[in-house]
């Protein structure tokens, strides 16, 4: 009798893998599958890349300027939902080291890799390509993506990657200073809305996921994107997007691109901020177009709520004259609804709308 040969786990998911961009985007033309249709593509029009989103420089926050700080984040997630901090706190050798480690996570072979990858959504920490619905989607993103939860720490880590050998080690370290740097910021927004100190602690923002997006060059950047346009479903996303130019924010009709600024983190309001401020607070648009010269490879650090958390607008800061947009509903049943709508911020939201 033949033996019959089975093949091991890391073999499969090493011919799964040849779907990652990152293992062929060498040697093919742009694939039809990612073609966005034309009212949704870049096009070649030329975007204007200008730091107007705001700049808001953490260093003054601790003095006698703390009041302008607290007033300049409000203003800016008022009228941008996004905004860049400089002199953050966070040391620019332990930044630079963390984007070192996710580059060479994506060069790894991928053998180094197999253990990481997975097509089950469902798998905490995970390597994959374009969106969680590769299968159902209509137009693949020109993206792979690795993804892990941060919190509890002692507990996530276990699940990483071990390869860059320093991988757990420094994106521990890098996590620590993410979230800090974020319940700070958070702490700046609860105090401009008048709400207690403390306010977006605890189950508010204790679920932490980092998101690394690694965009190869691609053949056209006309025709496709990395991530299309979406708002963010959390609270608050503290975004490193390295030194390569890609992303961009839909203000006013239009798209604006951020160019990176050397040792600045950009911070955006994420829908469940939106609706606790009862839609005083903004959560933008964005989308990430790739390039055809480098890759481009950024970290998304998302500060979420815990699943079973109960959402809603805060009473206190709706005036008399006003009521409440939303319903009360916990974040799980946001993130299902979510899901589907791949990121339409009017689509996401309609179901917890309440209509007066
Ligand atoms: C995201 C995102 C933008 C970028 O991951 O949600 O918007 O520039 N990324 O990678
Ligand atoms: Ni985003």
């Amino acid at each position: 009798m033949q033996p019959v040969l089975v093949p091991e786990p890391e073999n499969l998911n090493i011919q799964e893998m040849e779907k990652l961009v990152s293992s062929w985007f060498n040697d093919r033309p742009l694939p039809q599958s990612y073609i966005f249709p034309p009212e949704t593509r870049p096009g070649n029009h030329t975007i204007p890349r200008c730091n107007s989103i705001p700049v808001v420089d953490l260093s003054k926050a601790s003095g006698h300027d703390r009041t302008t700080i607290v007033q300049q984040i409000l203003t800016a997630s008022r009228e941008f939902g996004f905004f860049q901090v400089v002199n953050h706190g966070v040391s620019e050798n332990l930044v630079n080291d963390t984007m070192n480690v996710f580059k060479e996570f994506f060069e790894l072979s991928a053998e180094d890799k197999a253990g990481v990858y997975s097509e089950d959504p469902k798998r905490p920490c995970r390597l994959y390509t374009s969106s969680p619905n590769y299968d159902r989607e209509n137009v693949h993103l020109w993206r792979d993506n690795l993804r892990h939860p941060c919190h509890p720490l002692e507990e996530c880590i276990k699940i990483w990657p071990q390869k860059p050998t320093r991988y757990r080690e420094t994106v521990a370290a890098y996590s620590i200073e993410a979230k800090k740097l974020g319940l700070r910021i958070l702490e700046f927004v609860s105090e401009g809305l008048g709400l207690s100190s403390g306010f977006f602690g605890d189950d508010l923002s204790e679920s932490v996921i980092l998101s690394v997006n690694h965009y190869p060059p691609c053949p056209d950047p006309s025709l496709t994107l990395g991530v299309p346009k979406h708002c963010d479903p959390n609270l608050l996303t503290i975004l490193h997007q390295g030194d390569i130019y890609g992303l961009q924010v839909f203000k006013d009709g239009e798209w604006i691109g951020v160019e990176p600024m050397h040792n600045a983190f950009v911070v955006n309001i994420g829908l469940q901020l939106q609706i606790i401020s009862n839609n005083m607070l903004k959560s933008a648009e964005h989308r990430a177009v790739t390039n055809s010269k480098v890759a481009r490879t950024t970290a998304a650090f998302f500060i979420s709520p815990v699943d079973d958390c109960i959402i809603e607008p805060v009473k206190s800061i709706i005036n008399t004259d006003e009521s409440p947009a939303y319903r009360a509903f916990s974040y799980k049943e946001f993130l299902l609804n979510y899901i589907p709508t791949t990121g339409n911020s009017e689509k996401s939201l309609e179901p917890f709308k309440l209509h007066a």
